[in-house]
C-alpha cells in the first residue's frame, strides 16, 4: 500500500513525529529556523499533508505548486499566515490548534501586563546597574488593576480567559468590543460597546482579536489619541493589528502611559529596533503559549490532524473554510 507523504516544517518533538510516521512518509525541516521558501516549495509539490508553523506564508505561488495537497494542518490558533481563499479553491482542509493554547496564552498576557503597569523589566533592569539607592516614596511608581477598567478588544477564547482571571485583581469594569455579542459576557460580567467608547474607558486595553483585513493597524495614532493619558496598551495578538511607528510616537510623546507586546512588525524585532529603547515598553519575543506541556499538546494535535484527514477520519480540530 502506498504511503501518503508528509512535511514538516520545523524540528517538533517525537510524539508529534511518532504519530506522522506510524501512518505516513514524513519529510521534515531539520532547522530551528523557518524552512527557505524555496525548500518548502521543492516539497511542497510532492506531499499529501503539511505540518506547518506561523512563520511559514502559504500563498497562492506556493499552493500553485502543490500537486497532490489534501491537508494543511499549522501549530497555532492563529491563521492569518495562510491564504485562506485560495486554500478553499482548491478544497484543501485545514487543521488548527484552538483552545489548548488558551491558558498558556491568557496567563503570559496578564504577567505581561503586570511586567508593563508595574515596570518590572524597568525595575529589575535599575537594580541590577545601581540605580536602588534607598526606598524611595515614588520610585518606580506604576498602575495598579484595582478599580480599573479593563476593556477587550476582541473577546473569544484568549480575551474570556484573561478577563476571567483578571476579576480576581478587584478591577472595576470588564468591557469589549468584537463583531458579535458574547454569551459568555454575562457570566464574566462584561458589557460590550463600540470600538471609540472601548477607546475612551478603558485604563487598561487588552488586545486579543484575530488578525484580518479589518483589524490590520487599527490601533493606529487616531485609536491612541482618543485613549486615555493614562492608559496601557497589551497585544499578544499580532504585531499587525498595531500601527508601530504610531505607537513608538504614541509611547514617546506620552499619549499613552505604556505599551507591552508579545508580538511585533517584524518578528523578530530587530534589537536595535526604537521600542527597545523605551522605558515604557515592554516586547516580549511572541511567547503567548510557550509552555512545554502546551507546545507538545499543540504539535500532537496539529499531527492528528494531518492523520485523520489521509485517513478518511473526521478531523479533531478543523477550521472551517
Ligand atoms: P477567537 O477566534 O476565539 O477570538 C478572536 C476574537 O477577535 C473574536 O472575539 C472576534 O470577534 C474578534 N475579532 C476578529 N475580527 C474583529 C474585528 N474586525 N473587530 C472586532 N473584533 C474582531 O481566537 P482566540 O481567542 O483563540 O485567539 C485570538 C488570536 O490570538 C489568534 O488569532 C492569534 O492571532 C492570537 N494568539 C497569539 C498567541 C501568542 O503567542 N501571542 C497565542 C495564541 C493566539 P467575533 O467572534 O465577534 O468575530
Ligand atoms: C498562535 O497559536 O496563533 C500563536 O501565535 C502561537 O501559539
Amino acid at each position: 500500500m502506498i504511503r501518503p507523504k508528509v512535511y514538516v516544517t520545523r524540528i517538533v518533538d517525537d510524539e508529534a513525529m511518532d504519530i506522522l510516521k506510524k501512518h505516513c512518509d514524513v519529510t521534515a525541516w531539520s532547522g530551528t529556523d523557518p524552512v527557505p521558501p524555496a525548500e518548502l516549495e521543492k516539497n511542497i509539490a510532492q506531499v499529501d499533508g503539511l505540518f506547518c508553523v506561523l512563520t511559514d506564508k502559504i500563498n497562492k505561488k506556493l499552493l500553485g505548486m502543490a500537486k497532490n495537497l489534501k491537508v494543511i494542518s499549522t501549530m497555532s490558533v492563529g491563521y492569518d499566515h495562510l491564504d485562506i481563499n485560495e486554500i478553499k479553491k482548491r478544497g484543501i482542509r485545514v487543521g488548527y490548534t484552538p483552545d489548548i493554547l488558551t491558558d498558556s496564552t491568557a496567563e503570559l498576557t496578564i504577567g505581561l501586563l503586570l511586567a508593563t503597569s508595574r515596570r518590572l523589566i524597568e525595575a529589575n533592569t535599575a537594580a541590577k546597574v545601581g540605580h536602588w539607592q534607598t526606598w524611595s516614596p515614588f520610585w518606580m511608581c506604576g498602575i495598579g488593576l484595582k478599580n480599573a477598567t479593563v476593556g477587550f478588544f476582541g473577546f473569544g477564547r484568549i480575551g474570556q480567559e484573561i478577563a476571567r482571571r483578571l476579576k480576581t485583581f478587584k478591577i472595576k469594569e470588564i468591557l469589549y468590543t468584537s463583531r458579535s455579542a458574547k454569551k459568555e459576557a454575562e457570566e464574566i460580567g462584561a458589557s460590550k460597546v463600540n470600538f471609540n467608547d472601548l477607546l475612551k474607558h478603558s485604563d487598561f486595553l487588552i488586545v486579543a482579536c484575530s488578525f484580518n483585513e479589518d483589524t490590520k493597524e487599527i490601533f493606529n495614532m487616531n485609536a491612541f489619541r482618543n485613549m486615555k493619558k493614562n492608559a496601557v496598551l497589551i497585544n499578544s495578538s499580532r504585531g499587525g493589528v498595531v500601527k508601530q511607528d504610531d505607537l513608538v510616537k504614541a509611547l514617546e510623546e506620552k499619549v499613552i502611559w505604556g505599551a507591552g507586546l508579545d508580538v511585533t512588525t517584524p518578528e523578530p524585532l530587530p534589537p536595535n529596533h526604537v521600542l527597545f529603547k523605551l522605558d515604557n515598553c515592554v516586547i516580549l519575543p511572541h511567547i503567548g503559549s510557550a509552555t512545554t506541556d502546551c507546545r507538545k499538546e499543540m504539535s500532537a494535535l496539529t499531527a492528528n490532524n494531518i492523520v485523520a484527514v489521509l485517513n478518511n477520519q473526521q478531523m479533531p480540530s478543523e477550521l472551517h473554510l
